[in-house]
């Protein structure tokens, strides 16, 4: 099946109203049938590019043409309609609902003025059994794992007939074990017709699941590849851009700083709702030392990170000592002056107020120092110079 084109990307471009160019001038072909990966850097421009294909943002220049007809959907319901499907990386499901009643919301089967809820269990367990999704439709959404609101999300696409289905970042919140059950399905819905875009960081599954894969760097495309054509180190070569840094020994380590230790944290304990949210954690970080802490998304991570941080106000056991000082009773700013720094998961809703001038945004950890500082006035503006420096 594979080898006649379903979408068509000729010259598409993207600049968004503030004059970031996201895409520039992209052609790319997706065949019928086919799991093609998109891959590139952060802000590569890979969600832009399939947002435009699902009707969210509309090109500022190119044509997008999908079986066979130029098309410029208004909106994502246009893109529905032609048989275009979206897993965003975070769901839009609505937690109070069954599963059948997020999957029929805004295409309901009817019966007269009302909406026939048995005919859409039918169709909607119908279409799940098909898939081996293992669910059952008339469950709650807030009582499923995360793995399983990911199959409601990707139901919800095959319920609208979806011939070709974009996943954003679909693998970010999986286990491995999840993750080849994904890939498991992924190649039953290209045995059955229908064509993947694939967006993912993780360039092994990339490799294992792709059959072809095109690269974009910096909103330009590097071209489009066949899997078996491209090693590891040509793909990553491809999506920075250059030579992977691989001398390493230019770099200080911990035993340049004789082992000093920059964070300890002891016996961390906390509870939410009544649940252990933290059990027991201690560990220590070196100066000069990389710590990566792996577990699947909520399991503790953010719990640990706002304890750390001092961003959380549930009341916690155990201490926590950066750089020598006990930080434990200390509030963000004074973790801050001791030299923490935390750049978020969410940049746009954590990290930046984005309604704020980017000077606003540079002072808002040095606010109180004496040359940024007038009295009650606190900033001086315009801020003309990094307030780091
Ligand atoms: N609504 C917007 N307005 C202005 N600029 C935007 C907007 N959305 C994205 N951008 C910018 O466009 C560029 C491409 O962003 P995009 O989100 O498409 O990248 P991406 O490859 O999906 O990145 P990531 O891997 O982080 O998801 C980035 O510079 C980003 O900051
Ligand atoms: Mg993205």
């Amino acid at each position: 099946m594979i080898g006649e084109t379903i979408l068509k990307l000729d010259k598409v471009t993207k600049v968004y109203p503030n004059g970031t160019v996201a895409n520039r001038d992209i052609n790319m072909e997706f065949e019928k049938g086919e799991i093609h990966s998109i891959v590139g850097e952060n802000g590569a421009g890979k969600s832009t590019l399939m947002k435009m294909i699902f009707g969210i943002e509309s090109p500022s220049s190119g044509t997008i043409t999908y079986k066979g007809q130029e098309v410029h959907f208004q909106s994502s319901l246009d893109a529905i309609k032609a048989g275009i499907g979206m897993v965003h990386q975070h769901f839009m499901l609505i937690n109070s609902f069954s599963i059948v009643d997020n999957i029929i919301l805004g295409d309901e089967p009817t019966k007269g003025a009302f909406i026939d809820r048995k005919e859409a269990v039918r169709i909607t367990q119908e279409v799940s059994d098909k898939y081996n999704f293992e669910l059952d439709v008339t469950a709650k959404v807030s009582s499923l794992s995360v793995a399983k609101k990911q199959k409601v999300e990707i139901l919800k696409t095959l319920y609208r007939n979806a011939e070709l289905i974009i996943l954003d970042e679909p693998t970010s919140v999986l286990t491995p074990q999840e993750t080849e059950k994904l890939f498991v399905q992924l190649r039953q819905f290209k045995e059955q017709g229908h064509t993947i875009l694939f967006i993912s960081h993780k360039l092994e599954e990339v490799k294992a699941i792709s059959d072809r894969i095109s690269v974009i760097r910096n909103g330009v495309s590097k071209g489009t590849y066949r899997n078996d054509e491209l090693t590891m180190e040509q793909l990553t070569n491809l999506i920075i851009g250059r030579d992977l840094e691989s001398n390493l020994d230019q770099y200080k380590t911990h035993e340049d700083f004789n082992n000093e230790k920059a964070l300890i944290v002891n016996n961390l304990k906390m509870e939410r709702n009544g649940k252990p949210a933290l059990n027991d954690i201690s560990f220590a970080v070196k100066k000069g030392e990389i710590l990566g802490i792996a577990g699947v998304e909520g399991n503790g991570q953010l719990d640990l990170i706002r304890c750390i941080t001092g961003l959380e106000k549930t009341k916690y056991d155990g201490k926590i000592t950066i750089c020598g000082t006990d930080a434990t009773a200390m509030n963000i700013k004074n973790r801050r002056d001791l030299g923490m720094a935390y750049i978020p998961e969410d940049r746009m809703g954590d990290g930046i107020a984005g309604s704020l001038p980017i000077s606003d945004n540079m002072i808002s950890t040095y606010y109180t120092r004496d040359d940024i500082n007038k009295g009650m006035l606190w900033t001086t503006r315009p801020l003309t110079r990094c307030p780091m420096n």
